[in-house]
């Protein structure tokens, strides 16, 4: 391993932009792109994947514009194993401070078989277009697309042509989300030993989430030398969606114990790019996701909210605040109990007697039978018709 790799430092990648907006009907306009660009950057993203440069003018355009306001983050663009993609990606980039071309091309034989080349032909194509990128630009990432799918011998070979011909970065795509967590770490580690050079440069673990693993399946593959987490906001990706950033990035923190790498990440700045990027994507976050969900810091049961106004640490293993929320949601339903009521009505500015709360905890929970969730307004007007028996 490289010094790189013994440390402890994970490079967060985000491709939110690229295969994020692949999702159907999340596409974005210009502004929106900028936008959320700049927000990754603020945050610490350490590479943007800005987009696909040749797919569309659209494409150049936002990949052209990030690379010239990004001030930290190092812009990175996709291209196919193609001379004429390589060169287009390169004139969006150029302009970044810290500019990255990513070529890639299926490797599995699924995919080998769509531009029908042989296993040489392609191996003779990796190694002119690496080659190709890296004459273009020193930042070179490269990526057998169906890592996963890809028989292992020939996934060392063109590993080895990739590095050879100049790749920095080697990303392991799990492109239809297949592998499971041992399997992703083996993978990573028998890469390592295997494939001269292999110390020489970063592995990347890029997942995606059509069997619910894509995050079990980064952080595998992190624990066995990947050094670089490839990653979307919310998840957004095609089909199941990608990698989701929060996730990594909080499972790395808050496990820290078991876990021992850092990123570069501001996890303060979480809430706010979600609700951007599921505002601008048209994509809402589902109500239990981990981390940004609606529910992720709520608690209705009466067992949760007394435990948490005692003490939170009892049903929260974050605080909402490390993510950038202001505080913990109690959700007065027919689960809570009367500690959480008490509260409640103290915030809103009301002081009960032991007697009133018993009276009014019943006519509370006569309606919550009735509503789903009960607001401050119920509350207060629970409060008005309530007489003081004490
Ligand atoms: O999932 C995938 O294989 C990709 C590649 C283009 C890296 O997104
Ligand atoms: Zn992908």
């Amino acid at each position: 391993m490289t010094d790189t790799q013994t440390q402890d430092r994970v490079m967060i990648f985000d491709t939110t932009l690229r295969d994020g907006e692949q999702s159907p009907g999340a596409t974005m306009t210009h502004a929106e792109k900028l936008e959320i660009a700049g927000l990754l950057d603020e945050m610490g993203v350490d590479i943007i994947e800005a987009g696909f440069p040749i797919a569309s003018e659209g494409d150049f355009a936002a990949v052209t514009e990030i690379s010239k306001n990004a001030t930290k983050s190092v812009i990175c663009g996709l291209a196919r194993a193609q001379f004429g993609d390589i060169d287009r990606c390169w004139e969006a980039i150029k302009h970044a401070r810290q500019p990255r071309i990513h070529t890639f091309i299926g490797t599995s034989p699924l995919h080998r078989a769509i531009p029908n080349l042989t296993m040489d032909e392609m191996a003779d194509r990796i190694h002119e277009t690496v080659t190709h990128a890296r004459n273009l630009c020193e930042n070179v990432q490269w990526s057998p697309m169906d890592a996963t799918r890809t028989e292992l011998d020939y996934l060392y070979r063109v590993v080895e042509i990739a590095i050879k011909a100049g790749a920095t970065t080697i990303n392991i795509p799990d492109t239809v989300g297949y592998t499971a967590p041992r399997e992703s770490a083996d993978l990573i580690r028998k890469l390592l030993e295997n494939v001269p050079g292999a110390d020489e440069i970063i592995f990347a673990t890029h997942c995606h989430n059509d069997l619910g693993m894509a995050t079990a399946n980064s952080l595998a593959a992190v624990e066995a030398g990947a050094r670089q987490i490839e990653c979307t906001i919310n998840g957004l990706g095609e089909r199941a969606g990608n990698t989701a950033l929060e996730e990594v990035v909080m499972a790395l923190r808050v496990r820290n114990d078991i876990m021992p790498y850092q990123t570069g990440i501001d996890a303060t700045k979480i809430m706010n790019i979600s609700r951007r990027v599921s505002t601008v994507s048209g994509f809402p976050v589902q109500p239990n996701k981990a981390i940004v969900g609606k529910n992720a810091f709520a608690h209705e049961s009466g067992i949760h909210q007394d435990g948490m106004l005692k003490n939170a640490e009892t049903f929260e293993i974050m605080r909402p605040e490390d993510v950038g929320l202001s505080e913990t949601n109690i959700v007065m339903g027919k689960h809570s109990g009367r500690a959480a009521l008490r509260s409640k009505l103290e915030d809103l500015g009301f002081e009960l007697g032991d007697n009133q709360l018993k009276d009014v905890f019943v006519r509370f929970k006569e309606l919550a039978d009735r509503k789903k969730e009960i607001y401050e307004d119920d509350l207060i007007a629970l409060m008005r018709t309530s007489t003081d028996p004490e």
